[in-house]
């Protein structure tokens, strides 16, 4: 029948930049207040988790949801009884909490207190990542990862129903996606792009955060729970690699391109992984076509968009 009652911890970042700056958590709540507009009685209540000292700071963005039917709870992560009393009487958590510190420690307190509701059926940690345990992955697992890992393991456990949702890259500048510069009359468009070795031609997969929200927002009120319980789902949108990406920019910009390679010893982590193919997952286990009047946005249209954006800068 689809949850009628939901929590999302970690959906207070504001503000937007044509969607871009939205963490997935924020994304995931505004798609889901879009469905309800639509129908109205897609979902009840929508409980936004939220540590104390972020209740404040976002009051103002939270206020215009709550005709919808959205409400904000402060919480500490330390505290399992905090917890548990901010998400008390939901169905679902979909946990999008983010850093090192968060994952596994507090995201497990986050567990344990969808346990003791005795009302939570289903979790969905944070996950929004690469396919964590494909054999062809988990001997080049970073600490990040491997604490992810680390926490599926403890959602098995639990007792409770899960989903993981696997996004390969997020597609959205600036990150594993190029940085463009303006081109100037002397300048050609400089494209910055983490790390040149190794091989340019490797693999990447990957989605755009607002089209992720869209497929998590379907899933959740999908009226066949039944399709994504106790399963990995991946939904991704496009395939690409670095070189490709430099033709890419050349094409849309029709300007010549300048790429401004990054070292190894100065590319980031999430760059790392990416370059030993981590962010790749085989098209034929793509899950998006569950949901096939969603239409994600692809690479072309990011950097079409982006390009458009240092134009008018
Ligand atoms: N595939 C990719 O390329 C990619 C890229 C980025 C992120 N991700 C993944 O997506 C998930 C969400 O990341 P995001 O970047 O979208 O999130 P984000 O916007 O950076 O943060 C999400 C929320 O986490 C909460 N949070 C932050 N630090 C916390 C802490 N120490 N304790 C408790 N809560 C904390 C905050 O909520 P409150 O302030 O409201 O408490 C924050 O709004 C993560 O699992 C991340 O690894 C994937």
């Amino acid at each position: 029948m689809g949850f009628k009652r939901i929590a999302i911890a970690g959906a207070s970042s504001v503000g937007t930049q044509g969607g871009w700056s939205w963490g997935t958590g924020t994304a995931i709540l505004h798609a889901l207040v879009d469905l309800k507009r639509q129908d109205p009685s897609i979902w009840d209540t929508i409980v936004v988790v939220s540590r104390l000292e972020s209740v404040q700071r976002s009051s103002t963005e939270f206020a215009l949801l709550a005709p919808f039917g959205v409400e904000v709870r402060g919480a500490d992560y330390q505290s399992v009884e905090s917890l548990q009393k901010a998400i008390q009487g939901t169905e679902i958590v979909l946990s999008c909490i983010a850093g090192p510190a968060a994952i596994p420690t507090l995201a497990s307190n986050l567990l344990r207190a969808s346990v003791a509701t005795g009302t939570v059926r289903r979790f969905l940690p944070s996950e929004y990542s690469f396919d964590l345990e494909a054999p062809r992955n988990a001997p080049l697992l970073g600490d990040y990862h491997k604490r992810k890992v680390e926490h599926r393991r403890d959602v098995e456990k639990s007792g409770l129903e899960w989903t993981y949702v696997v996004t390969g890259s997020y597609l959205r500048p600036p990150s594993y996606i190029a940085t463009l510069t303006t081109p100037t009359p002397t300048r050609p468009v400089l494209i910055r792009l983490d790390l040149s070795t190794p091989p340019p031609s490797t693999l990447v997969s990957g989605i755009t955060v607002p089209d992720v929200a869209l497929y998590v927002a379907r899933l959740v009120t999908d009226p066949d729970e039944s399709w994504s319980r106790n399963k990995c789902v991946r939904f991704l949108a496009d395939e690409w690699s670095q070189t490709g990406e430099v033709e890419l920019v050349r094409e849309v910009s029709g300007k010549p391109v300048e790429v401004d390679w990054v070292e190894e010893k100065n590319a980031s982590y999430f760059a790392l992984q990416a370059a030993k193919g981590l962010y790749w997952v085989p098209k034929s286990e793509w899950d998006s076509s569950r949901y096939p009047d969603v239409k994600p946005r692809r690479l072309r249209d990011v950097v079409e968009e982006e390009w458009k954006r240092v134009q008018s800068a």
